[in-house]
């Protein structure tokens, strides 16, 4: 080949070229990504902020379940290092206390509603959407106004949280700005407004912006931005399923505002189950927001769910105990053994109150992720220490026994086909849980 030879020697240009062409759109690219820094400011004087509007503050904090992503457990409250796992790798919870140098005691009311609203830090860099900020922007100024005096009156923590482990160039703070063009909605969430009403006005506006219920509860796209005409249609967090929150709900009962109100007050409806995984700590922190709110909250996704399954008529739940146990030996003894005396129907935990699995969605969906999640990782009372209380599995049952006791309950209670390799999604949920 006669073009051998000089083009060997012309390889060292041309790959210098190409990385003068990269380098340029590179810079060209973060040139345009740029957004300017809001100046800093001393620490605002906490007894300078009206206490009244501090106490609404310390509400919508509790709607916005801001201390859930802002705080690790055990350590200081809104401190930040809460470890958040996404597809493409962890991202950590910022220092929303108002220190100075670790964390927001330099922000202005202006830098911080920026934030809220743009997925911006004080120095002008994007912040990663793990931040739902896509559904914290539709809070009114007001609100966010007491949420900043609420966060500028609490106590300042020096803590700095761990680096981000991303996949690269993710850790590039600049192709947000890209991900922001693409997928962030610039409208509002909700399309032709009925006339419901001021409590479902109210439910509306919390839910779906600041409780940023539709951030776990939808399925998400490939750039992991929320497809809002999807929304409710069920998505993931953390490992576990949230359930459709529309007319594709899984539940067995009807989600009546009433049922509604006292889940999402005490994390336990005696007509479904109790609030476990990430649902845990929602109805934690909504317990102490204002009861108005919460039932505002309940009348709206009580509307959500309005054509659900269970809303048209409430199905005859059996107990298939003789075939589930002929199916599933092995699960049905280990069921006796370990879970009968809470689970059995009659034993003392069902007589003082506690539903029946039958009513739980966990048995109904379309996956088993839930029924083997509650089993692995148990569940913490969500909202009084006195709560719906159950040990974790995980380290005492293996993948084998785990599955053969879910698929037992899943014959003897559940609804839908048998849902196929539990093993494998035993697996599955552990390697989520970081196992
Ligand atoms: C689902 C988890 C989650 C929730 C809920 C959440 N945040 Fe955050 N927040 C984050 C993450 C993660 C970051 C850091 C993003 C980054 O580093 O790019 C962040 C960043 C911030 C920042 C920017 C801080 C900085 O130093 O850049 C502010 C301010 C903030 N959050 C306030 C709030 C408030 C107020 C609430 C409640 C209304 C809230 N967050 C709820 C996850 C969350
Ligand atoms: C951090 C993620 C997250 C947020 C935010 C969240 N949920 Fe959930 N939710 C879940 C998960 C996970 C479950 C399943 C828990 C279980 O099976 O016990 C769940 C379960 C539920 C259920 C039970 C559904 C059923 O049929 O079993 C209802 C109702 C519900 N959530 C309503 C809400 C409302 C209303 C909001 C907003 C105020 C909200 N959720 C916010 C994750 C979340
Ligand atoms: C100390 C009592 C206790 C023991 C022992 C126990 N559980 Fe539970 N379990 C609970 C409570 C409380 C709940 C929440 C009530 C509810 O959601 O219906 C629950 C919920 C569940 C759920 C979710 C179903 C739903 O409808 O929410 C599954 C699945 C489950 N348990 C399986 C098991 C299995 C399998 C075992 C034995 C290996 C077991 N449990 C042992 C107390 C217990």
């Amino acid at each position: 080949m006669p073009v051998e030879g000089p083009l060997r020697r012309r390889w060292p240009r041309i790959l210098a070229l190409i990385a003068v062409a990269v380098l340029t759109v590179l810079a060209i690219f973060a040139l345009w990504a740029r957004e300017p820094v809001i100046a800093a400011i001393g620490r605002p004087d906490p007894a300078s902020f009206d206490p009244r509007q501090v106490a609404l503050g310390a509400s919508l904090a509790r709607i916005g379940n801001c201390a859930s992503c802002h705080s690790v457990p055990g350590g200081r409250v809104y401190a930040g290092g809460t470890p958040i796992q996404t597809p493409f790798g962890t991202i950590h919870g910022s220092n929303i206390t108002p220190d100075p140098e670790t964390g927001i005691g330099q922000w202005s009311y202006e830098a911080f509603a920026r934030s809220m609203r743009e997925g911006l830090g004080r120095d002008g860099s994007h912040l990663y959407p793990a931040f739902p900020y896509d559904r914290l922007r539709h809070t009114s100024n007001a609100d966010l106004r007491a949420l900043y005096a609420f966060l500028m009156t609490r106590d300042a923590v020096r803590a700095e949280p761990p680096a981000n482990s991303l996949i690269p160039p993710l850790g590039w703070r600049p192709v947000l700005a890209g991900w922001k063009l693409l997928a962030l909605p610039r409208t509002a969430p909700q399309g032709p407004q009925p006339q419901l009403g001021a409590l479902w006005e109210r439910g509306r506006y919390l839910g779906e912006g600041l409780a940023h219920c539709a951030s776990c509860h939808s399925p998400r796209g490939l750039l992991q931005q929320e497809l809002r005409e999807r929304a409710y249609e069920g998505g993931w967090s953390d490992g576990w399923y949230a359930p459709p929150l529309d007319a594709t709900s899984p539940a067995v009962r009807e989600w009546t505002a009433e049922r509604l109100d006292a889940y999402l007050r005490t994390g336990l409806s005696t007509a479904h189950a109790a609030a476990a995984g990430p649902m845990g700590p929602v109805a934690h922190n909504l317990a102490r927001a204002p009861e108005d709110d919460v039932r505002a909250l309940a009348t709206y996704y009580a509307w959500t769910m309005r054509d659900a399954r269970a809303a048209r008529s409430e199905p005859v739940l059996p107990d298939r105990g003789t075939v589930a146990a002929r199916a599933h030996p092995s699960g049905a003894a280990l069921f006796r053994g370990a879970c009968a005396a809470c689970h059995e129907p009659g034993a003392p935990m069902m007589v003082a109150g506690r539903p029946d699995l039958r009513l739980g969605s966990p048995l109904h969906d379309d996956n088993p992720r839930n029924a083997v999640q509650v089993i692995l990782q148990g569940l913490e009372p969500p909202v009084e220490p006195h709560g719906p209380y159950m040990p974790a599995y995980a380290d005492t049952l293996t993948d084998k026994q785990i599955a053969e006791v879910t698929a037992y309950m899943r014959a003897r209670w559940g609804s839908g086909p048998d849902w196929g390799n539990l093993v494998e999604a035993v697996a599955d949920a552990r390697a989520e849980n970081g196992e």
